[in-house]
């Protein structure tokens, strides 16, 4: 198969991470595929920041995972099993946001086009990951983190700044399986 194609198709949100450190010049590989993605008026409206310190990632957690039990509870009614599996996680992972992967990757956006540009980095990001044999997950949980006004300043947010992500990477520890996925809609003309 092409590999892109295979890479797009074969990357799956990792939510399970080797204690491996991921070394820095992978590290900007994956920041760089981000980079080159395509953006608004190329405005490449975003840039990056990258937690690896154990204390800045406990900070993180501690921060992320009360406002993320409260949206969960939110969920319940709407999607019951989805419910299920994400309280399954809270009770059995010691760190049920960021999954206790090396790294987390904010991609902070600014201005007009952060809103359509920015994601097409962090998908950048996350195939390219694949393809380096590095396992990655977008944690919207996780951007709740900045709520806080300690985890802004460490992460040295500005008003309006906004948050995309965090791109989780680390060393994947074994292989999800492919969730379900609907057939593409698609009308010709
Ligand atoms: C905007 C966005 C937010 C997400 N937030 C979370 C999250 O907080 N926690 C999590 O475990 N997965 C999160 N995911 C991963 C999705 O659950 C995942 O992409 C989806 O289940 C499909 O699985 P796949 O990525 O393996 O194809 C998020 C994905 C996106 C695009």
């Amino acid at each position: 198969m092409n590999p892109v194609i295979e890479a797009i198709n074969r990357r799956r949100s990792i939510r399970a991470y080797e204690p491996k450190p991921v070394p820095r010049d992978l590290v900007r590989e994956v920041i760089n595929a981000g980079n080159e993605a395509p953006s608004a008026m190329n405005s490449q409206p975003w840039r990056f920041v990258v937690v690896e310190d154990g204390a800045a990632r406990k900070e993180l957690l501690a921060a992320a995972l009360p406002r993320a039990k409260e949206i969960t509870e939110q969920v319940k009614d709407v999607d019951p099993e989805r419910y299920e599996m994400i309280k399954k996680r809270y009770a059995e992972l010691p760190d049920p946001v960021y999954y206790s992967a090396p790294t987390v990757i904010f991609v902070i956006g600014t201005g007009r086009y952060a809103a359509h540009s920015c994601p097409l980095a962090c998908e950048n990001m996350m195939v390219a990951a694949h393809s380096l044999g590095l396992g990655t997950c977008w944690v919207g949980f996780g951007a709740m983190a900045v709520e806080e006004p300690d985890v802004k300043a460490l992460l040295e947010l500005k008003d309006g700044d906004a948050v995309f992500g965090p791109i989780l990477l680390g060393y994947p520890k074994g292989e999800p399986q492919r969730p379900p996925k609907k057939d593409a809609k698609v009308k010709w003309i």
